[in-house]
This record gives C-alpha cells, structure tokens and sequence, in this order.
C-alpha cells in the first residue's frame, strides 16, 4: 500500500515528505478553502505542492466545471502545471465523458467522490488511472464505508482495464475520506493499492503505546550503561 497526504498544506506536505513514505498528495476545493487559498494563487500553490514532493508523486487537483467541456478544459490547463499533476473529476456522467477525453489525450485522471461498484467501473472503462472511494462519508450517514472499499477493490480486481488508461497502466484504487488508523488497517487487508490520508491520521498510523514505552525502557537501561 501506498501513502498519499490528503491536504493543501504546504508546511504538513514538506514534513510527511520528509518522512520518507510519502508517494502523492491528494487535494481538493475544500481542503484549499481551509488553507485560506485564493482563486488567484491555485495555480502556483498546486505547483509548489509538486515541486515538494517531486516529479515521482502524483498530485491530485481538482476541476470544479460541470460540463464535460468545462472539465476537460480546466483538466488540460491544471495538467500543465507539472508533469506530476493527476486531474481530479468527480464520478458523475459529464465526469466521465470527460475523463474519456483527458485520457485519450495523455491526461491522468483520478476520478473523485466514487462510493460505489458500478461507479468504480464505469470510471475504470472511461480511463481513470485512479479511483477514489471515500469511507467518512459513508460512515457520516450510519453506513459502511470500509465494505465498499473492500467491494471495489475486489470487483476491479475482476477485470482488466489497461486498455482503458493512459499508456496502459494499472488503475489503482485511492481509500479516501480516511478518518483513523484502523480505516487504513482495514483498506491495507483489503488490498486498496492507496490510502490518501489527513495528517493527524498519519501522526497517528506511526504511534504505539507499546513502542514508546519500549523505547523509554531502552533509554533507561543504556543510562545504566553509560554510567557502568
Ligand atoms: C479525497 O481525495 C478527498 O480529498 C478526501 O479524502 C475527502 O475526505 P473528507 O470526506 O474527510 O472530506
């Protein structure tokens, strides 16, 4: 499984980059709004998210149209910025129609707000090279968002849809709208390629109760140690 940062914060993208496990970030209008982020400087934030994390981690930037020609439009401009931009398109049929068309023209597209089996094919035919299915939301409204992760995992799984992608390649299914450590836990035993997290999930995927003690106890006999 792979570790993408779900955020438009700079200062939290250079820290988990710093890390050493991160592999993309994911962004959207919300998570820019929370930022402060203006309409003005989208373009330059979204550069400066990729020049953080380098040209190997994709970055997610979402197009806000609603027509399959606005969509496409906004996907080739945002695709300009650098060669790592992934457009987001949300999963609905002008999404799709457009995701055919960015695809066809070489564009990567993770398509975003997917929460259920007919729409992860459907997005996987029309050539997304990513497939996002958010599990918070699901849990919002008192269902399960972690058994449709492990259902479009499993039914993707079933097929081959490298005809459909940009230069043939596997699309990978992001486990979005993650809320705790143990969602990423469940995403990684149902084999979800990606999980694309918030940053105080990923502060918390890395602590254990066991290992700070462990590590106290360490510190504490090696003070014996030196002290010989
Ligand atoms: C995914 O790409 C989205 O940006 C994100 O995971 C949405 O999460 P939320 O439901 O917590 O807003």
């Amino acid at each position: 499984m792979k570790f993408f940062l779900d955020t438009a914060d700079l200062s939290e993208i250079e820290e988990a980059a710093s890390w050493g496990a991160l592999a993309g970030v994911t962004t959207n209008p919300s998570l820019y709004a929370k930022i402060g982020g203006k309409l003005s400087g989208f373009y330059d934030h979204m550069k400066k998210i990729c020049d953080i994390v380098g040209d190997d981690c994709p970055v997610s930037a979402e197009t806000v149209a609603m027509t399959r020609e606005e969509i496409v439009r906004e996907g080739l401009e945002l695709a300009e910025i650098a060669p790592n931009i992934v457009v987001k398109v949300p999963t609905m049929v002008e999404g799709l129609a457009a995701t055919r068309e960015l695809a066809n023209l070489g564009v990567r597209v993770n398509m975003t707000l997917c929460f259920s089996v007919p729409q992860a094919i459907l997005a996987a035919r029309a050539g997304a090279r990513y497939i996002s299915p958010f599990i918070g939301r699901f849990d919002d409204i008192s269902e399960d968002g972690l058994e449709q992760v492990g259902n479009i995992v499993a039914a993707l799984g079933n097929y081959d849809f490298t005809e459909s992608t940009v230069n043939g390649e596997q699309v990978e299914v992001i486990a979005a709208s993650v809320r705790s450590a143990n969602h990423v836990t469940q995403c990684a035993l149902m084999g979800a390629d990606i999980a694309t997290v918030p940053f105080p999930v990923l502060k918390k995927m890395i602590q254990h109760p066991l290992t700070d003690r462990g590590l106290e106890s360490f510190m504490k006999d090696w003070q014996k140690v030196l002290g010989e």
